[in-house]
């Protein structure tokens, strides 16, 4: 019995838990963070992908076929345990040792404005609530015996993010090319980011929809990879690089990799899983690694 404690306080202390954040919306936080818990899952991790974008919670549209009975909102208000939120998807997998578990976050206009009423309202209500918080992590460590807890956050400083940002061992901050705010991205780094690296939390850069490269959205995967490649050889001469250097100086967080802009991801009627639906797509080769990249990670 003893023995089978300590293993699992083992597994605690093994497990990570990566929020995905940005200081503005549409960076591709619910894309990268749907995608990547899909391949480290695939690979035969425990995966918990968490929607805690209370606000606007978007993860369904990635898994449309699917309306919970329960929600994370149920179990933030103590309603229900943590198996009664997460839905086991790890069929959608295919062959796997991993499991994938989902919770979703309601997205019913009432739910939300209860959340967010009981935070500005009362400070009791407030305390639980963050309280509720942590045990949603510890109990999918825990019961689940995760390897890996994914969440999915809002942008900017508010109370859900900020929470999520406190529970993370791993905070990867996305940032769109043509759109990247310096000023407004380096304040939240330097006022909250940096409060949390005094526990350990390491924070990097994700760049994602980076330029110089585009796939049209009816080109052939052999094409597309012709395309990348040369896309890759030329990109060290690229003015994007100086951009990295300048981000990097003037945020002083390291970017852990850069994914291009894909068309035909952008411009889709609807949402998918491209490392489940196109394996051969160049965007899975992104995935793979900041998966492998994240798995060397402490
Ligand atoms: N690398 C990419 N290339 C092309 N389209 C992308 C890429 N990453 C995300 N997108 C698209 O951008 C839109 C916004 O992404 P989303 O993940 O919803 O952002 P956020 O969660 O940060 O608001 C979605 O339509 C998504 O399909
Ligand atoms: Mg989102």
């Amino acid at each position: 019995m003893q023995h089978l404690r300590t293993i699992k306080l083992i597994l605690m202390i093994l497990s990570k838990c990566i929020a995905f954040h940005s200081y503005k919306g549409g960076t591709g936080k619910t894309t990268i963070a749907a995608n990547l818990a899909a391949t480290l899952a695939k690979r035969g991790n425990v995966v918990a992908l968490i929607d805690l974008d209370i606000y606007a919670p978007s993860l369904s549209s990635y898994f449309s076929c699917y309306h919970p009975k329960n929600w994370v909102n149920d179990f933030l208000e103590e309603k229900v345990s943590i198996h009664d939120i997460l839905i086991d998807y790890t069929s959608i997998l295919g062959e796997t040792n991993g499991k994938f578990y989902i919770g979703f976050s309601n997205y019913h206009k009432d739910e939300i404005y209860k959340l967010d009423i009981n935070i500005n309202q009362i400070q009791n209500t407030q305390l639980s609530l963050f309280r509720n918080f942590i045990l949603l992590k510890e109990e999918i460590m825990r019961k689940k015996e995760a390897d890996y807890i994914i969440i999915d956050t809002s942008p900017g400083v508010r109370f859900w993010s900020i929470n999520a940002l406190a529970i993370s061992d791993i905070i990867l901050l996305m940032l769109k090319f043509g759109d990247l705010d310096f000023d407004g991205t380096k304040i939240m780094c330097e006022e909250i980011y940096s409060s949390f690296s005094k526990f350990g939390t390491k924070s990097y850069l994700l760049l994602n929809k980076v330029e110089g490269y585009c796939t049209p959205p009816l080109i052939n995967i052999e094409e597309s990879q012709k395309k990348q490649k040369v896309f890759n050889h030329n990109s060290h001469s690229l003015p994007k690089n100086k951009i990295l250097e300048t981000l990097t100086e003037d945020i002083q967080i390291d970017v852990l990799s850069q994914i291009p802009c894909y068309c035909d991801i952008q411009f889709d009627q609807k949402e998918y899983l491209t490392v489940l639906n196109f394996p051969n797509h160049p965007f899975v080769k992104n995935i793979e690694l900041i998966a492998k990249i994240l798995s060397y990670t402490k």
